[in-house]
């Protein structure tokens, strides 16, 4: 017959990770009063992102040469506020060991490298004229960086809501 493993046996088996000393360490320390800025900046590169498609689409609809503009000065805020936005997160992600511990953290800064890369190289691919790029390539890039955008904000609310990293917990309740 086989032997019931007792409780010490079956612990071996626990996740060194979660076991950590620091695991639970999630408290945020890139904040105003307690907000952490990565959360306060993010939306401004998501808003953006998702505005140049919708300029591109403006434009396949209407042909205006207004829209290629707009979209011209929309992806590229969108890549500056979105670096400034990863300096915070990559800073956060570093400096607090609950966070630095957690594959999530590293999944999210990987996707959020590629979301930048695309940001940039959707600017700098209508910088030389941005009326004629937008149809077909500049539309599709746009359609791709949405889209990550869309993945990349996703996965930056689960880290908050999975896993309480950036929260503050004073047990106050409120
Ligand atoms: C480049 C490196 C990045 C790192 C290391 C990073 C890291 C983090 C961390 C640690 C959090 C947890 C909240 C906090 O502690 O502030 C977070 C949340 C989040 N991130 Fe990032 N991030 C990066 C870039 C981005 C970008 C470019 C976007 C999207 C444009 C983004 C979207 C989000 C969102 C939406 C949340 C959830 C915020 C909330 O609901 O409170 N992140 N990120």
């Amino acid at each position: 017959m086989r032997q019931r493993r007792t409780w010490k046996q079956r612990r071996r088996l626990a996740d060194p990770i979660e076991e950590h000393v620091a695991f639970n360490d999630t408290e945020t320390k890139i904040a105003l009063s307690g907000h952490p800025l990565h959360a306060m900046m993010v939306a401004f590169p998501i808003a953006l992102a998702f505005s140049t498609f919708g300029a591109d689409a403006m434009y396949w609809l209407t042909a205006d040469e207004f829209w290629p503009r707009v979209a011209l000065w929309a992806t590229g805020a969108a890549f500056g506020l979105g670096v400034l936005a990863g300096i915070t997160g990559t800073i956060e992600l570093l400096m607090v060991p609950g966070i630095r511990i957690r594959a999530a953290s590293w999944t999210h800064f990987i996707l959020a490298v590629m979301l930048l890369s695309l940001l940039g190289l959707n600017w700098g691919f209508r910088l030389p004229d941005p009326q004629d790029v937008v149809l077909p390539w500049g539309i599709l890039l746009s359609a791709l960086t949405a889209a990550m955008t869309g993945i990349t904000g996703w996965h930056g609310g689960k880290l908050v809501f999975d896993y309480q990293i950036g929260t503050k917990s004073d047990g106050a309740g409120g």
